[in-house]
């Protein structure tokens, strides 16, 4: 286990945010983050648990202690015929954990080549990319309940999966960290290439390496590399409509693409609207929107996080004035 005192969390935020945390403790093992959870310090304090930092931003320094889980391991711990398990440490890097699979030729996770973070948080964020959600091929997600100290093994069926939404970002259950997720992956070929023009991108006669290969172009085109220029992907999520509030806009805007979502509703691209409303591209001091995709919010370096906040928010107003929708964000503020 590690603990840094007054420590720079510009390595752990994909914005390159230079803010600084009061504690940083990382633990390697379910018994340390079980010394941690008992200790009364720790409870006393704010806390938050983070990944790579690539879904976050962090709008001051934080007075707390932050976590970080350095739980890896992959091991196939089921096998039949079709399918295998991997039981997949909470820390290990989840772009590591889709070249393993497709490495091995086990199919369900290609999709979600290149996708910045780390596995315990991919499956809070349900990450999804390409027609493929996480939800799609997890099996369960271990777990420690942070006030009963208790671990459990939540069946994906209880794990309250939506787009980008689960249990474990509600505020209403009891905080659990995250240290193993199950995934079955299928040894037989099944290709989800129905998304955009990844389909014409792998051609006919599909693989494995063919998809991922395509996928890592397609996100190197349109996304910033967060290595290169501060970033945290998607900044809102895509708002879903009601299918009449989606026919009334679209005769307003008939070139206002729509997508079908789950019960009836219909998904909107955020990008489109800010897009729309003229942001695309722009630059408002350090803070840019991506030119090359508008949903995608950049630290072009000495940005802070209000600064950040602050231009989400006039994206917001400006699509709730135009549109009459309201984006929220897919990014996590920390306070
Ligand atoms: N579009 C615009 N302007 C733009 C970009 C896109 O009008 O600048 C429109 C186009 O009509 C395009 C549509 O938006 O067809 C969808 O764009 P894209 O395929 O780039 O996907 P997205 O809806 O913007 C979502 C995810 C991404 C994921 C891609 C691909 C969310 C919030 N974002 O983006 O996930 O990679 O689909 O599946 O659902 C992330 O979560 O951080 C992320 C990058």
């Amino acid at each position: 286990m590690q603990i840094k005192q007054n420590y720079s969390l510009e390595p752990h935020n994909t914005f390159h945010l230079p803010v600084k945390t009061r504690w940083f403790m990382e633990y390697d093992s379910e018994d340390d983050l079980k010394k941690i959870l008992r200790d009364e310090y720790f409870q006393e304090c704010l806390s938050t648990h983070i990944g790579a930092g690539s879904n976050l931003l962090f709008l001051n320094d934080y007075n707390g202690i932050v976590l970080h889980s350095r739980i890896r391991g992959m091991e196939v711990v089921a096998e039949d015929e079709a399918s295998v398990v991997l039981r997949v440490g909470a820390g290990e890097v989840w772009d590591e954990v889709v070249a393993y699979a497709v490495e091995r030729g086990w199919h369900g996770i290609e999709n979600l080549s290149l996708i910045p973070g780390e596995a315990g948080a991919a499956a809070v964020q349900n990450i999804g990319a390409y027609g493929v959600e996480l939800k799609d091929v997890l099996v369960s997600v271990e777990a420690y309940n942070q006030l009963t100290f208790e671990k459990k093994i939540f069946p994906v069926e209880d794990c309250g999966y939506g787009y980008r939404e689960s249990r474990f970002k509600d505020p209403h259950q009891d905080p659990q960290i995250i240290t193993q997720v199950n995934l079955r992956l299928s040894k037989r070929p099944a290709f989800t290439l129905d998304y955009g023009q990844l389909g014409e991108r792998v051609g006919a006669e599909p693989t494995l390496r063919a998809v991922r290969d395509a996928v890592i172009a397609i996100r190197r085109e349109k996304l910033p590399d967060p290595a290169v220029l501060g970033n945290a992907g998607s900044f809102f999520k895509n708002p879903m409509v009601d299918a009449g509030d989606a026919l009334r806009l679209r005769e307003r805007y008939p070139e206002m693409p729509v997508y079908p979502a789950a019960d009836g509703k219909v998904k909107i691209p955020a990008a489109w609207l800010i897009e729309q409303c003229g942001f695309k591209g722009k630059r408002h001091g350090d803070v840019g929107v991506y030119d090359k995709q508008a949903l995608v919010l950049v630290n072009y370096g000495g940005a802070t996080g209000d600064e950040i906040a602050l231009v989400a928010e006039s994206i917001r107003t400006a699509v709730n004035e135009h549109f009459g929708i309201e984006l929220m964000p897919e990014v996590k503020y920390i306070v």
